[in-house]
Formats: structure tokens, sequence, C-alpha cells
């Protein structure tokens, strides 16, 4: 334990400012933080979940649940998905084999603090002694940190940071109802601070929940722009990975999968959202993607996309739908050999180009990356985006990516303007406005 928090004091050390003055000694900091990340990454076990798959899995994860000896279960989902009677599917079951249960449906999106501290008052009152968490990232976020603060008699709060629990949380089962986030497979949760709305991060291998169900009847009734958002949230989940420094043999595996996947399903079920077997595989492909950033991280598409959400309330998927082609176009340079081998191994090569350049074979990735997005019909304008907020969006991007990823590239604050800059000019573009008063600062 003392090795691990010596790591994560150095992993959470103050950094240089990225504002330029700095720049070179931020990159000295940023790259030897990305060291650690790995190392941490390695040295620090990080279990997988137990997975089930199909239109049974559900049951499945229940048989689990009661297997390991849970008799009372604390249902974490939200009103709408509740509405929808969703969690029956589930409910009904536990009712078949006697199993004692209490369902709170009171996570909202990005959740507070105080969302978290309900479901945690309620469950303990309960005393219930397992938590299926049955929702998309915002759901399993909250039932991660009610689990962990329940399995460590604590208030959420003091959670915050790397390894800040000293016990496992309470057995956790999770039924992911999009396929975007990978949270089921991940070992990170946000809490939003409920004042001020900033987000918190808490991270601990001992919060991968034990087992989760990919059942694509549940996902079967997600909207097509929803689908198409959070299909755009595994995809980037995949690319940011593979191209991470910090990616390895077992991510690289992980990550191709849920790229060559989503590629593939996605516009299938966009189209047909009744399609079963592309929902199945999309839920994987998310899955996946969790299990790669898990270990090699994210980059400026999700630094970037994490701002755009804070200021200007994009969804999440939509947010990275939005930047991703323009940080793979500014990543292209120090990242044209690893797109190409993704790829030919993914088949997203034109029919005799296996002999091209590793630059051409890169360009023809981002380009179908880019179809793929208007295929989807995202829309990518961003509405209000004031030039007067860049230098702080990109402070606060700069500082997440050295804070917690290792990215092929590092940018300067003013590159990240750039793509600020050219974000705000395709929406005014879109939207047939004039920026001509309002000059980037
Ligand atoms: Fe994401």
């Amino acid at each position: 334990m003392k090795k691990q928090n010596s790591i994560a004091k150095l992993v959470s050390s103050k950094l240089v400012s990225s504002n330029g003055l700095q720049y070179t000694g931020y990159l000295a900091v940023a790259k030897t933080r990305a060291k650690v990340l790995k190392a941490f990454a390695y040295i620090i076990p990080i279990r997988r979940p137990m997975l089930f798959v199909g239109e049974s899995s559900c049951d499945e994860l229940c048989d689990m649940l009661i297997n390991e000896g849970s008799t009372n279960v604390f249902i974490v989902t939200d009103g709408v998905l509740n509405k929808l009677g969703i969690p029956a599917k589930v409910t009904d079951y536990l009712d078949s084999k006697n199993i004692s249960y209490k369902v709170y449906d009171g996570i909202t999106p990005d959740p507070t603090f105080k969302v978290v501290e309900e479901g945690l008052r309620i469950s303990v009152d309960a005393k219930c002694d397992s938590i299926i968490a049955i929702g998309g990232g915002s759901v399993i976020d909250a039932a991660k940190m009610i689990a962990m603060s329940q399995g460590n008699n604590c208030k959420p709060q003091q959670l915050i940071g790397i390894l800040k629990a000293r016990k496992p949380s309470v057995p956790l089962y999770c039924v992911p109802t999009t396929a975007g986030t990978g949270s089921e497979a991940t070992l990170g949760a946000v809490v939003s601070d409920d004042k001020t709305h900033q987000k918190a991060l808490s991270i601990d291998p001992r919060m991968v929940p034990l087992a989760a169900a990919i059942d694509p009847v549940i996902m079967k009734g997600m909207p097509a722009h929803i689908t198409a958002d959070t299909g755009i949230d595994v995809l980037t989940h995949a690319l940011e990975a593979w191209m991470s420094a910090n990616a390895s043999v077992e991510t690289d595996y992980y990550a191709a999968s849920a790229v060559k996947s989503v590629m593939q399903n996605l516009p299938i079920v966009y189209e047909d959202g009744g399609n079963l077997k592309a929902r199945e595989a999309m839920g994987i492909a998310a899955h996946y993607g969790g299990i790669a950033f898990n270990k090699a991280g994210l980059g400026y598409v999700h630094a970037i996309a994490h701002q755009l959400g804070a200021y200007y309330s994009i969804p999440h998927g939509r947010a990275n739908a939005i930047v991703l082609p323009y940080v793979l176009d500014v990543n292209r340079q120090a990242s044209k050999k690893r797109l190409a081998e993704l790829a030919r191994k993914t088949g997203m090569v034109k029919s005799g180009q296996a002999s091209s350049s590793d630059s051409d074979i890169a360009d023809y990735l981002i380009a179908q990356v880019r179809e793929l997005i208007a295929t989807l019909n995202i829309d990518p304008t961003v509405k209000g985006m004031k030039a007067s907020d860049f230098d702080s969006i990109a402070k606060a991007a700069a500082k997440e990516v050295s804070d917690t990823y290792a990215v092929p590239t590092y940018l300067s604050a003013s590159e990240i303007k750039d793509i600020l800059l050219k974000i705000k000019q395709a929406s005014e573009d879109a939207a047939g406005t004039d920026a001509k008063n309002d000059k980037v600062a």
C-alpha cells in the first residue's frame, strides 16, 4: 500500500502551467507522468468483470450473484429506465428465485454527490449485500461510488482521487443499457459537485464490477441519435487507447476489435435498432473499448470533449464525434504508422491499397471515420461557443491530458485553441452566422 500511495502522490502532483511560457517543462512533466501511469497500470492488477452475453445474460448474472451468497440486492437505475420497465428483466428473475431487493431510480445524468449519498443511505438502511446497476454510464458510475462507499463505510467524497479505499466495495454487478461508456469494465467513476458541477474522479481497481450482462434486448429500445452518439464514444475510446503511448499488446487487441466492430455494426444499429446481432456486437465493443482505455488511457478528444460538455451542455458522445476528426488530423503525423497498422488489421484499407504508404492508409482511415460520423447524421455544431472561453478550455484540456493520459503528441495551448476555433467556425458556417466580431483571444 505504501508503494501504491507514493505512485498516487506522483500521479496527482501539481503540474507546470501549460500556457506556452513553460511548455518545455510542461512536456517533460507530462511525459514522466505518462510513464508513471503506465507503471501504475502494470504494477497494480486490474480484474476483469465476468461477462455474460445474450438474451439470457441477465438471468446468468443474477445466478452468479445468488451463488456468491447475496440475499438482498440494491438495484440502482434512473427514473426513465424504471418507467420503461427495463429493470423488470432483472427483478422478475430475482422474484422467481425469492431474492429480496430494493430499487433506487434517483440517478440523474452526471450524478452529484447528493444523488450518490441518497442511494448510499437507502442501500445501508435496507442492509443490501450486493448492487446491480441497470443503466448507462451515469448509473454505473453512481453505483460504483455507492458500492465503494458502503464497503468502506465512508462518504463518497472521501473516495475522490487515486486508491483512496481501504476495503473492497460491496459486490457490484452491471447491466449496461447503452453501448457507450464501457463503464462496466473500468476502474473509475465520475461524480459532480452539487454546487459547482465540477467533475471529480475516483480511481481504484477494486471499483471494477464483478460481472456484467450484455443483453441486446435491453439495448434495442435506444433511440437512433443516442445509439449514434454512444457508438462514437466507443470508437473514440478504442482509437485513443490504440494511439496511446501506453498501449500494449493486450490493449491493442481490445482496441482493434472494438474499432472493427463499431465500423461494421454502428451503421446497422443506427438504421435498424431492432437488429439484435448488431446490438450485441456493439455492447461487446463498448466493453472492449472500456478494457482498452482502462490501461492505455484516452487523449485530447476526451479532454476537449469533456470541456465542451461542461461549457456548452453537449452530450458526451456527440462532443467526441465533433472533436474526433480534428484530433485525428493533428495526431496524423505522429500516429500515421499506428493508424496504418490499425487499418490493415481491421480491413479499413481500400482494395489495392495494401502496399500504399502509411500516410495514405492513415488518411483513408481518418476519412472513413469522418464518413461514419456523417452517415450517423450527428449534429457537428456547438451552439454558443465563445472565443473568450478558449483560454480556460484549452488550459483545462491540457491539464486533463497531462494529469491522466499518454498521448502520441502533446499540443500547446494555442494548438488546442486552433481546434476550438475550427469547431466554432464550422458551427457558425452551419448556422449561417458571422463570426467577425468574436476573434480568438
Ligand atoms: Fe467516453
